[in-house]
């Protein structure tokens, strides 16, 4: 695929329904470490990327495309809006990881995970899905706790099966810092 998927792209719509193995929802796939790596790992689950840069979109599709994967797809979409237009009830798992912080006071408005997006991530999870956020950075985290604070339930991190690490994940753990992260599940 090239120019970037569309997520107002009859292709997605026929993607999804072209198989009802359970789906997890990569927001911010990068180039598609994560991604790719899941969905090799997990082919009786379906894994979409969303990512907002189209580059990226095309880095991931062409590595899923060479892995010849058909349970995993990138699309170009950008916050809240990229989640508006996916049915309710689609995905077993939210990611969200390392999203970009804007640690500066005057740019905290552009964080991603924001009350609108939350109320996306949980129309979007079947009842009982869960959403898996990660983050280096601490004020964020706790912004993200403090969101999540009612309406969700933290559930073990661990769900018993195998992953790979983010890009940003083996970046920070090399450099000695470990992640916060937190699994929550809608109540
Ligand atoms: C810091 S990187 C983390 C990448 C990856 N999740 C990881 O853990 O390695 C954040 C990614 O999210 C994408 N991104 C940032 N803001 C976004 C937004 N509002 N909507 C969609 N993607 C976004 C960026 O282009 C970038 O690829």
């Amino acid at each position: 695929m090239s120019g970037g998927e569309s997520l107002i792209d009859a292709g997605l719509a026929a993607w999804l329904e072209a198989s009802d193995a359970p789906l997890e929802i990569d927001f911010g796939c990068h180039r598609g470490a994560f991604l790719v790596g899941m969905a090799a790992l997990h082919l009786d689950r379906r894994f979409l990327g969303i990512e907002k840069q189209v580059d990226r979109v095309d880095k991931c599709n062409a590595r899923i495309g060479r892995e010849g994967l058909a349970n995993a797809l990138a699309v170009a979409g950008t916050g809240v809006e990229a989640l508006a237009v996916l049915p309710a009830g689609c995905a077993t798992v939210f990611h969200l990881s390392f999203p970009d912080p804007w640690p500066k006071r005057k740019h905290a408005g552009r964080r991603v995970f924001q009350a609108a997006f939350l109320r996306q991530v949980r129309r979007v999870l079947v009842p009982g899905g869960v959403l898996k956020l990660m983050t280096d950075d601490r004020p964020y985290f706790e912004e993200m706790c403090q969101l999540t604070a009612g309406g969700w339930r933290e559930v073990p991190w661990d769900d018993g099966r195998e992953r790979v690490e983010t890009a940003f994940e083996i970046t920070f753990r090399k450099r000695g810092v470990a992640p916060c992260r937190r699994a929550l599940c809608a109540v």
